[in-house]
């Protein structure tokens, strides 16, 4: 089926297929084309162009829906790189003991935070666990997300792992989202390992990730490489075992202080750093000329009241960053990514155009799909979602807590 969308204002992100990502000066800069069209097909972009080049033989009979954007502005769907949206129950018990003065860690020693996800999901079935995280994916995409990184590690003992894995690859294959899969057994340590860390270390080791890497369950290996969690050489030693069953890394680095977790993923050629809360001349240097993409998570920051990254030092040292939700029932119960974009904006003084970088094709590079996902580009999927009317593409940040959002089209369906 065509679906051909036309006078739209502004066709945001149109960009070169080459472009794997933009850093440093270049994220300022964002193609736009104004009274535009668009073409898609099965799911597919087929083309786009100024409206005057619109002819009736690009519209011929196959075409099953046309649609006016006039005032409207389209923009490639969002790609949230990191969120952890598969999870049993939600915590408001300690964000109400955050208010009344406790800190993460301080919760997260007395056995709450993901120990207390941990908890839950031992008990919960696999289909009530499905069937929340759909509800989930559902909420995102009317929020304008088209692709979702999604980790486990709620699980943190072999068969709740395996339990979350298997509904993130049902979900792969029920959802119009694309999808990728992140093993985060190395989220914590549990209880009953607290005196001998290095036994469950070896459990991830050579118990779950042969089984994960023969089902082929997961995409990636993370691992939660800070204070109060896993230490760098512990982190290594995970990393070094997901890379030998062909998982590449993606760490969870510098939340809580400056721990040495960018330095570890850019040893093991991670995909993506995120977080990055702390974050020193040193984090910045060794980013430079890698292909580790910065992933920054404002949900968290805000939720935790921690510092916010220092985002303009790293565009200035030529750094590309990317921007993701983290969406998970802890330290940021939102995947709505245009707020991440308008916390992009406020928080982190990046420019509309940087944010829309950050939360397109550099968070698609971050999570493996910028050769079908992140821009308007011939050929990758035509995931994209189409605005109210308004004056340009500025507005999404602008309006921060708002859903400008009228018409979402995915995997060539109008949801
Ligand atoms: O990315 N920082 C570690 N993991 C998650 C939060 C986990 C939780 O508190 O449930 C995060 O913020
Ligand atoms: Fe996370």
């Amino acid at each position: 089926m065509r679906i051909v969308l036309e006078n739209i204002r502004e066709l945001v992100q149109v960009a070169d297929c080459s472009v794997r990502f933009k850093a440093g000066k270049e994220m300022s800069s964002l193609s736009v084309l104004k009274n535009a069209y668009l073409v898609m097909r099965d799911g597919i972009i087929e083309g786009f162009g100024p409206m005057k080049d619109l002819n009736d033989e690009k519209l011929d009979n196959d075409v099953l829906v046309e649609l006016d954007c006039t005032n409207r502005v389209v923009m490639p769907s969002y790609c949230d790189s990191h969120t952890h949206l598969v999870f049993a129950s939600s915590r408001e018990q300690e964000f109400v003991d955050r208010i009344n003065g406790l800190s993460y860690e301080e919760i997260a020693k007395r056995g709450g935070g993901i120990l207390n996800s941990a908890k839950s999901m031992e008990s919960v079935s696999e289909e009530e666990l499905y069937d929340s995280a759909m509800r989930r994916l559902h909420e995102i995409a009317l929020q304008g997300t088209g692709a979702v990184e999604i980790k486990s590690g709620y699980g943190l003992s072999t068969e709740s792992e395996l339990k979350m894995l298997r509904v993130i690859r049902r979900l792969k294959k029920d959802s119009p989202m694309v999808i990728k899969s992140t093993f985060l057994g190395a989220h914590a340590i549990p209880e009953k390992f607290k005196d001998d860390r290095q036994k469950y270390i070896e459990q991830i080791i050579h118990e779950m990730l042969p089984v994960i890497a023969a089902d082929d369950l997961a995409d990636y290996i993370d691992v939660f490489c800070d204070q109060g969690f896993f230490t760098s050489l512990e982190s290594e030693q995970i990393l070094m075992a997901g890379l030998k069953h062909g998982l590449r890394p993606k760490v969870h680095a510098n939340e809580l202080g400056l721990t040495g977790g960018v330095q570890v993923g850019v040893k093991y050629n991670a995909l993506s750093v995120d977080h990055l809360e702390h974050m020193g001349v040193d984090e910045i240097n060794v980013l430079k000329g890698t292909e580790t993409m910065p992933t920054v998570l404002p949900g968290a920051a805000f939720f935790l009241n921690l510092p916010f990254s220092p985002v303009r030092d790293m565009i200035g040292a030529g750094l590309p960053v990317a921007l993701a939700s983290d969406y998970n029932p802890g330290s940021s119960p939102s995947g709505n990514m245009n707020f991440m974009m308008a916390m992009g904006c406020i928080k982190y003084k990046m420019t509309p155009e940087e944010a829309i970088n950050a939360t397109t094709i550099n968070s698609a590079y971050a999570m493996g799909v910028d050769g079908i996902c992140g821009s308007i580009c011939t050929g990758k999927l035509g995931n994209v979602f189409i605005t109210k009317e308004i004056p340009g593409y500025s507005s999404i940040p602008y309006h921060y807590a708002g859903n400008l959002i009228e018409t979402i089209i995915l995997d060539g369906q109008i949801i």
